[in-house]
C-alpha cells in the first residue's frame, strides 16, 4: 500500500477530523478520571507541510493554510483552540506549518500524564517517527500492526472511558466493511466508548450502504456530521468528507451545527458544497 498521509495532511478533511477530535478529547477532560485514546489508523504524528509531498499536492493551502490566514479572535473558540495548537506545535518563531499535527500529536499534547493512548500503524516508516516523537512518554504505546486487530485486542479499556477513532486510508475496495466489522467487535467489547470514524465523501453508494448496514447492526446513537467543498455532482476526487461517531457527547451535534457552517465560511469562500449533521441512528 502506498498511502502516505504526508500529501493530504492539513487539508480540509484533515481540519474537520481534528477540531472534531478536540471536541471530544476536551469533552473526556471534562472529568478528572483518565481517559484512554485509541488511534487505529495513527499515520506518522507530525508533517512538515512546508516541504516535499505536501508542497507538492498543495492540499494543506486550502485547509489549515486559509485558517492561519485569519487572527485568532475572529475564529470561534474551537477553531481559535485548533490554530493554537497547530502554532504551539511549531514553536515560537517558526512557521506554523512547519509542525502540522496529526491526530496522535494532538491527543498527546491534549492529554493529561494519566491518560493512555495507544496507536496503531502498519507503515514501518510512520511507525518509527511517531516511536522517535511519542514513543518516550508514559501511557503512550505504539503498535506497528493492524488498527483493527489492535481495536480487538485493546478493548474494552481499564479506564471504561474514552475514544477510538478510525481512520483508514481508504485504499481498499471493502474498507466500510472492515470499518463495520471493527464497530460491531468493538460496540460489543465496550458498548459505552466513543468511537469517530473519517470516511470520504467520493461516490454517494458507499456511504449509504454504510448508514444502512450500520443500522442492521444493532449500534444506537450515531452521529453523521459532513463537510463537502464542492457541488455534490464534481467529478474531482474528494469533494468532502464525513465523520460518523457512536456515542458522541450531550450536545455536540447541536454545536457542531452552529460550528460547521463557519467553518465551511473560512475553508470555502466561493460556498461551494456545504456541511450536515445528522442523526443516522437515534437512542
Ligand atoms: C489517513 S492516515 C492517518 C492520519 C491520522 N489519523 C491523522 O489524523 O493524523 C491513515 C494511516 O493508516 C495507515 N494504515 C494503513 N493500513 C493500516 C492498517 N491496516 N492498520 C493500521 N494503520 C494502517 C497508513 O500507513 C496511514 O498512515
Amino acid at each position: 500500500m502506498n498511502y502516505r498521509h504526508a500529501f493530504h495532511a492539513g487539508n480540509f478533511a484533515d481540519v474537520l477530523k481534528h477540531v472534531v477530535l478536540m471536541m471530544l478529547v476536551e469533552h473526556l477532560k471534562k472529568k478528572p478520571a483518565p481517559f484512554f485514546y485509541l488511534d487505529t489508523h495513527a499515520g506518522g504524528g507530525t508533517y512538515d507541510l512546508s516541504l516535499g509531498e505536501s508542497q507538492r499536492s498543495g492540499e494543506y493551502k486550502n485547509g489549515i493554510g486559509r485558517l492561519l490566514e485569519f487572527p485568532e479572535a475572529a475564529l470561534a473558540p474551537e477553531l481559535a483552540d485548533y490554530v493554537r495548537l497547530v502554532k504551539a506545535c511549531a514553536g515560537p518563531g517558526r512557521s506554523a506549518i512547519t509542525a502540522y499535527p496529526g491526530s496522535p500529536t494532538i491527543v498527546a499534547k491534549m492529554r493529561r500524564l494519566t491518560d493512555r493512548m495507544v496507536l496503531a500503524e502498519t507503515h514501518a516508516r510512520e511507525a518509527q517517527a511517531l516511536r522517535s516523537s511519542l514513543g518516550w512518554q508514559k501511557l503512550v504505546s505504539i503498535v506497528a500492526s493492524d488498527g483493527y486487530a489492535a481495536l480487538k485486542a485493546q478493548l474494552p479499556p481499564r479506564e471504561n472511558r474514552g475514544l477510538v477513532l478510525i481512520d483508514p486510508p481508504f485504499e481498499t475496495d471493502n474498507e466500510f466493511d472492515r470499518i463495520l466489522g471493527a464497530l460491531e467487535t468493538g460496540h460489543e467489547r465496550w458498548p459505552t466508548g466513543t468511537y469517530c470514524i473519517w470516511y470520504p465523501l467520493t461516490e454517494r453508494a458507499a456511504p449509504l450502504r454504510f448508514r444502512r448496514n450500520l443500522e442492521g447492526s444493532g449500534i444506537r446513537k450515531v452521529l453523521d456530521v459532513t463537510m463537502s467543498v464542492m457541488p455534490d455532482d464534481s467529478a474531482v476526487g474528494l469533494r468532502g468528507s464525513g465523520l460518523v461517531i457512536v456515542n458522541p457527547p450531550w450536545l455536540l451535534d447541536e454545536r457542531l451545527a452552529e460550528l460547521l457552517p463557519d467553518l465551511h465560511r473560512l475553508l470555502v469562500p466561493d460556498g461551494a458544497g456545504g456541511t450536515s449533521v445528522d442523526w443516522w441512528i437515534g437512542e
